[in-house]
């Protein structure tokens, strides 16, 4: 206690960055107002706009004085915590998390309910309990809630102040020209203890048991770094207090008496904390009132409403997806599909700010494009990072610890789980992507937008090349809404299917006339139940959709007749942008093996991706009636598919490979057994009669090659690179890959006459079982799901929790593809 006490009172006081400015926007969905749309910290709320309320929640132990050195706030892995996670969440209504702080003692509890009403995105409550683990051990806490208001408006602490801290509710109320007039107010559950007696009590007694408070005024942009301001108060009060305790002889006071807020509000205050002190079980509940809502919240609001927001969420749930019966006799099983669907959902963000774009860099064999695109600007470059002006999106996060901000190719995936749940909801987050194509057809792939999420990426990774691609992965969530939309249509006339409503094959299925509709009845389903609302919404994201369409066949185009390269067509060759010697992240498979960069390579992922982008349009084009557009996407299709077979297929290998230019200046394939080689099967662009098919599948079955007792690996595990170097994309596996692969057979290979479909059959059900197995297993060993899985043990790898695409395990489960 002594060192620590004297490292504390020699901790620096931080500094703190200076503001930027940000604009107002939009926000149409009054049920997707408030959400906890700041993913990235471990309960943070905040509405969909720029410049609004943020929330968000600290705590530490009071036990030692170390602890509030790693009080938590933002999610970090390396906070030692095991498992957090949403049990249930709808991003409609809220819902629970369930947080096992093990170093602090304590597992914690937040709930989250939205009460809607009113015209300003209604109220909504917030409880947040906890209590031991080890009930044996001591588990003592300190909890500071905190609500700043950025922008216009202002917030006021209507509870009288007084310098020893408050009992009882606190009040306050606030106004922004976007929420309105609202309340906040925070209530003690009565049952709290705090700890009463220990060394030095006497002298602390008045503020024992308080609850205390401090004001800040916020510069604007900055309230993201509340958790700082906030530390800083409590620390500074007590450097002081504790300096008649240096002489160690005095011995030190318990930490629960000298760690707390300063008791001060400034006038002009826009940021508030609210800090709590308890010993052992505790709980308290947060409530904000809109007040043209006119509501009355109070604690049986949440005592009511979470347990019949729990149930919704289960009837959704088991119609959406179903447990299929040969997991029954596992009911953990259904649990975990619920947690990472749930998580997927609590890990949506609302981003708004600047982001940093060079539109001047350029590696050397991507130069000659650089040289055409430069013309425009009379030839010069326009060289160097620039910020843009702030964008704003709401999109699912890879991982709320590591990747708390929006990925292009992951969004794709993200897109087709939430989309199962809430068609709506995808389409809202859809739309917020679409609108940040630019005018040249271009999506930065990492959005990175303002100082906060800035702050979780190192600077080398901050700028944006609008030369660079991502896989374009964006479009299947507008076909799988289009399917939802046919569906239903079916649906409306003859009774609902059992692929409608998600059941299982084989069973038995009740017809509903459209009125009772599960799906009619589900407030994320007005897209699809309005067929004039659905057609506008597609007419106008087809126009930007075809422009970053027409982008990618204008900027990622290969070159076929410079190196005497036979193909049916003479324009399909694509080739990533933007490869450094080691790695083509734009590929998104970061480190897998290549051949050398040069400008005459051709990459077969790429043209894999253009053939599935061009059938993409080619159902969009011909759900909206663009004949025309419809036609010319299918015959770029039809030619893409030529060319993958003529210019990729290597005969003497039996495989698909990259093309290369060797060192005889001639073309030639560059063959690394693995994901690459099998993308013309994973985006199911061989048609099962290909010959092609059946060397494929055998390398996907080989346990030398992709087979894994856990689920396919990027690379083979004969190859002399398997595990080498980072190991990132060289032989782990990765379960968007799986789930692409289980797809293709599931609704093509195995579902369509050919000579592989028997085959395809039994590897479908294999690799299911295999990768559904593994990483259900590894959340229970681990509390959490993972990035990827090592294909020699299965064991979890790198961030987690990675409550992405690795929760496509639910879809997987539920057989929805
Ligand atoms: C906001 O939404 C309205 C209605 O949907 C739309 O007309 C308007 O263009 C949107 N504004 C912005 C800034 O996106
Ligand atoms: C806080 O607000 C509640 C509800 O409006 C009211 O009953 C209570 O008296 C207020 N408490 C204080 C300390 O202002």
């Amino acid at each position: 206690m002594r060192s620590q006490l004297l490292e504390l009172l020699l901790w620096p006081l931080l500094l703190l960055a200076v503001p930027v400015l940000s604009l107002p926007s939009n926000n149409s969905d009054p049920s997707l107002l408030w959400g906890a749309y700041r993913p990235n910290l471990y309960f943070g709320l905040r509405p969909r706009l720029p410049q609004s309320l943020m929330t968000g929640l600290i705590w530490f132990n009071t036990i030692d004085y170390m602890s509030i050195r790693s009080a938590r706030h933002a999610c970090d892995q390396g906070d030692g915590i095991e498992g957090y996670s949403w049990t249930e969440f709808d991003p409609r209504k809220g819902g629970v998390q369930v947080l096992k702080d093990t170093p602090n003692n304590v597992k914690i509890t937040t709930e989250f309910l939205k009460v809607p009403g009113g015209s300003n995105g209604g109220s909504w409550a917030a409880r947040i309990r906890g209590e031991p683990i080890n009930p044996a051990m001591p588990s003592r806490t300190s909890f500071i809630w905190y609500h700043g208001l950025e922008g216009l408006g202002g917030i006021d602490m209507e509870t009288d102040e007084d310098e020893n801290g408050l009992e009882g509710d606190i009040n306050f109320s606030g106004s922004s020209p976007d929420l309105d007039d609202f309340t906040i107010r925070i209530v003690d559950d009565p049952k709290n203890q705090a700890l009463t007696s220990g060394p030095h009590a006497h002298i602390f007694e008045d503020r024992i048991g308080k609850t205390h408070f401090a004001g800040f005024r916020i510069a604007p942009g900055q309230m993201w770094q509340a958790k700082d301001w906030i530390t800083q108060n409590i620390l500074k009060r007590a450097q002081g207090i504790l300096e008649p305790y240096r002489d160690p002889s005095a011995g030190a006071p318990d930490p629960s008496f000298t760690l707390q807020l300063s008791d001060e509000t400034l006038t002009g205050s826009n940021l508030f904390a609210i800090q709590k002190m308890f010993d052992g079980e505790f709980s308290f509940d947060v409530f904000f009132e809109s007040a043209s809502a006119g509501h009355k919240l109070d604690s049986s609001t949440l005592d009511e409403g979470i347990p019949a927001l729990l149930s919704s969420f289960n009837t959704h749930f088991s119609t959406t997806f179903p447990l299929p019966a040969s997991y029954s006799s596992l009911p953990t099983i259904q649990s975990f599909s619920k947690a990472i669907t749930s998580n997927l959902m609590g890990g949506i963000g609302y981003f708004y700010g600047t982001s940093i774009v060079d539109r001047g860099f350029a590696y050397e064999w991507d130069q000659d494009d650089e040289a055409d695109d430069d013309e425009e600007e009379g030839g010069g470059k326009v060289g160097g990072a620039r910020l843009t002006e702030p964008r704003e999106l709401l999109s699912a996060t890879p991982s709320r610890s590591f990747f708390p901000r929006g990925f292009y190719w992951d969004e794709g995936f993200h897109l087709l789980h939430i989309g199962a749940w809430d068609n709506d909801l995808s389409l809202e987050i859809l739309k917020d992507w679409i609108n940040l194509i630019d005018e040249d057809g271009w999506v930065a792939r990492e959005q990175i937008l303002g100082e906060e999420a800035r702050s979780r990426v190192p600077a080398e990774f901050q700028t944006q090349i609008p030369t660079n691609a991502n896989p374009p992965t964006l479009t299947m969530a507008v076909t799988a809404f289009i399917a939802r939309l046919k569906a239903f249509q079916r649906t409306s006339s003859t009774g609902p299917s059992d692929a409608e409503l998600g059941m299982d094959h084989g069973m038995q299925i009740p017809i509903h006339p459209p009125s009772s509709d599960p799906l009619s009845q589900f407030a994320g389903n007005e897209y699809i139940t309005n067929p004039e609302l659905a057609q506008t919404y597609l007419r106008s994201i087809y126009t930007p959709l075809k422009r970053h369409y027409d982008w990618f066949r204008r900027t990622q185009r290969g070159q076929i007749k410079q190196y005497g390269r036979r193909a049916r067509s003479r324009t399909e060759g694509y080739r990533w942008r933007g490869r450094s010697q080691t790695h083509v992240l734009t590929s998104g498979m970061d480190d897998y093996p290549r051949g050398s960069p040069s400008a005459g390579e051709l990459h077969l992922d790429l043209i894999s991706w253009m053939g599935f982008f061009s059938r993409t349009m080619r159902e969009i084009a011909g759900f909206v009636g663009e004949r025309e557009d419809e036609v010319s996407f299918g015959e770029i299709e039809k030619a893409i598919l030529g060319n993958i077979d003529d210019l990729h297929w290597s005969e003497e290998n039996q495989m698909y490979c990259d093309v290369g230019v060797n060192d005889e200046d001639e073309s030639a394939h560059v063959c690394h057994k693995g994901y690459l080689s099998i993308f013309p099967f994973l985006l199911s662009l061989l048609p099962p009669s290909s010959p092609h098919l059946g060397p494929i599948l055998d390398m996907v079955r080989d346990p030398d090659h992709l087979w894994s007792p856990y689920g396919l690996r990027s690379l083979s595990a004969s190859h002399p690179e398997f595990g080498q170097g980072e190991n990132y994309w060289k032989g782990p596996i990765w379960i968007q890959m799986n789930y692409l692969a289980l797809k293709a057979l599931h609704d093509t290979y195995a579902a369509e006459p050919g000579p592989y479909q028997e085959r395809a059959r039994e590897i479908y059900e294999e690799l299911r079982k295999n990768v559904v197995d593994n990483v259900f297993k590894e959340y229970t060993r681990t509390g959490y799901v993972w990035e990827q899985y090592d294909s020699i043990t299965g064991e979890g790898r790198r961030s987690h929790p990675f409550t992405g695409w690795t929760s496509l395990v639910s879809l997987i489960l539920a057989e929805k593809y």
